[in-house]
């Protein structure tokens, strides 16, 4: 156990506090080196401790100070006699020369109720017999301080590593602002991407991503494929609500078959993050498709199975808003919507071209047209002021849609005018997303049929479906859309199904499902038939779970084509 100058471990001594008390204390600990000594004492229900200096317990417990530390002007005692007295034992302090030294004091049961000046017998023993009122110590036992050598190293080493300590909080500070600097200047250029996007980070993570990609997108000179099923995927562009709300395009089509949706997620810590998901479909379309594009991989190759007497169907799915009437009943600008560029038209004007060309115009084929819509499980007649008509099923499966106009065309024009009165008929509500919203499945057909008799050769089915979000939702508080949105999701499910047991060969078609499978039964069966779907996707980032839902419906379609041999390929899409 270290002891200085009476000072050691279990001794009470004074200490004064921060707050300007003054109470006893047990020493724990002796710190010759650093002359320091850790006290403890017991307050409020715990035990405190701290570290001070043997100079601060000198000044407060006068009985344990060397005679150095003594106070010098005691009232008690002459100066002169006292500098005397302790003169052989003068420690390292000059200045303290003059004070008395008390015997340190032993409390072998000491306690916080330190009385300064009771002395026990060891103390005693210390101090020689003097005549004044100090006592000096004169006995060999009194412990020799530290030299001035070894304090003052020890003190340089104090101040040494406070010296360092303190560099290196100033280094660290500054770095720490040269990062903090550095950061608040990339924030700012990437806040500059788009100014005021409250959503600048996510935007500024997408590009980020973007950079990544090797962009190789779908031209008009790529190859046509044929398959039995083609699912494909439409982005359009943002509107201009959309750029005005500055919303954030979380779409990206690097490839001609493969899309990525950016989805911007939050941490629990509210660090944001995107959420890249891949999928890939037959084809993809970017925003700057045109329509005719869209159409030259889509339906246009459908049009020569009508032609070899098979059944053709197109479907165009997606959310409220994504673009299903723009791309198949034509472009608008405003409400106004030009027939003449849209599938519906495409379509015509081709079969009008095969059935003039030289191969088919020998069968003098015969051209019809129907329009009609599916809203609610009801069908409606959209060439006939929306009369309502019954589907009735014959004994050989066969599905009638009884009374349906179905107006023979004998030119391109001829059929404009029809899907023109059509569209002006449909059935459509008014939603914040849209106004030109549809709650309805419209479906138009093409049929070609042999001369003089009444059998079909050949139905392209051109349908618009209604937005496949309003399958989704079940909480509305109005009755009359609840049951809208229940029927549109039996529908949507329903077709799922049918187009995949198409894929399956000898599959059950569960075409009684709804009524859009059931007039469109014909679709879903026979090696003759080819469906094409296009699922419409709207890049902004308030569509993103939209539009993943959307992908994902398309998805479980190319899921099942996968297995399929003509779909082998590369999974990887990078
Ligand atoms: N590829 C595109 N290029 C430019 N504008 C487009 C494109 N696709 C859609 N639009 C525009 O977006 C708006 C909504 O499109 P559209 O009416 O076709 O949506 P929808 O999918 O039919 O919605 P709903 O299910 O409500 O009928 C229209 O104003 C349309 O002109
Ligand atoms: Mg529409």
């Amino acid at each position: 156990m270290s002891e200085v100058c009476g000072i050691r471990s279990g001794i009470s001594v004074q200490i004064r506090r921060t707050d300007g008390r003054t109470h006893p204390a047990i020493v724990s600990s002796v710190n010759t080196a650093l002359r320091s000594v850790t006290v403890e004492w017991f307050e409020k229900g715990e035990t405190k401790g701290k570290e001070i200096e043997f100079d601060t317990i000198f000044a407060l417990n006068a009985n344990l100070a060397p005679a150095s530390h003594q106070i010098n002007d005691s009232p008690m005692e002459p100066h002169k006699l006292s500098r005397n007295a302790t003169k052989p034992h003068l420690p390292a302090h000059p200045k303290n020369r003059l004070t008395s030294i008390k015997p340190p004091q032993v409390l072998p049961n000491a306690t916080n109720g330190y009385t300064p000046g009771t002395n026990n017998s060891r103390g005693v023993e210390n101090i020689p017999p003097s005549g004044g009122y100090n006592k000096v110590p004169q006995t060999n036992t009194m412990p020799v301080p530290p030299n001035n050598e070894a304090i003052a190293n020890a003190k340089s080493r104090k101040r040494n590593n406070v010296v360092k300590e303190v560099e290196k909080l100033k280094k660290n500070r500054e770095e720490r602002r040269q990062r903090q600097a550095e950061k608040k200047e990339e924030k700012e250029a990437l806040m500059n991407i788009d100014p005021g996007n409250p959503n600048w980070q996510f935007l500024a993570m997408i590009r980020e991503y973007q950079t990544s990609l090797d962009f190789r997108p779908l031209r008009g000179t790529d190859v046509v494929e044929t398959h039995q099923i083609t699912v494909c995927v439409r982005k359009r562009p943002l509107n201009r609500k959309e750029l005005g709300r500055k919303e954030v395009d979380v779409i990206s089509i690097p490839r001609k078959d493969v899309i990525v949706v950016h989805e911007p997620k939050n941490k629990v810590d509210l660090t944001k993050y995107l959420e890249n998901q891949q999928f890939r479909f037959d084809y993809a379309f970017d925003d700057t498709c045109s329509n005719e594009l869209v159409y030259n991989y889509t339906a246009k190759p459908l049009v020569q199975t009508i032609f070899d007497g098979g059944m053709a169907t197109c479907f165009a799915y997606g959310q409220t808003g994504s673009g299903k009437t723009h791309t198949m009943g034509g472009t608008f600008s405003g409400k106004q919507q030009d027939s003449n560029k849209g599938i519906y038209a495409m379509v015509a004007k081709d079969v009008f071209k095969y059935l003039n060309s030289p191969q088919y115009k020998p069968q003098n084929l015969v051209v019809s047209c129907s329009f009609f819509e599916i809203y609610s499980g009801k069908v409606f007649d959209l060439l006939a002021d929306k009369a309502k008509l019954r589907v009735l099923e014959d004994g050989k499966q066969q599905v009638q849609v009884v009374g349906l106009t179905e107006k023979v065309v004998n030119s391109v024009d001829e059929v404009l005018t029809l899907i023109t009165a059509g569209n002006s008929a449909r059935t459509s509500g008014q939603t914040s997303a849209n106004s030109n919203s549809s709650r309805s499945h419209a479906v138009f057909q093409i049929t070609l049929r042999v001369p003089g008799s009444h059998r079909i050769h050949g139905k392209f089915s051109l349908i618009d479906l209604a937005g496949n979000e309003r399958g989704a939702d079940t909480s509305s508080a109005n009755r009359l859309t609840r049951m809208e949105g229940a029927e549109i999701n039996k529908s949507l499910l329903a077709l799922k199904e049918c187009i995949r047991a198409l894929g399956r060969k000898g599959a059950h078609l569960p075409f009684r499902a709804s009524k859009l499978t059931q007039v469109l039964r014909d679709s879903f069966i026979g090696d003759n038939s080819k469906i094409c779907m296009i699922a419409m996707i709207s890049p902004g980032m308030s569509s993103c779970e939209h539009s993943l839902n959307t992908l994902r419906y398309a998805d479980r379609v190319k899921d099942l084509l996968r297995m399929n041999p003509w779909m082998a390929g590369p999974q990887d899409l990078f």
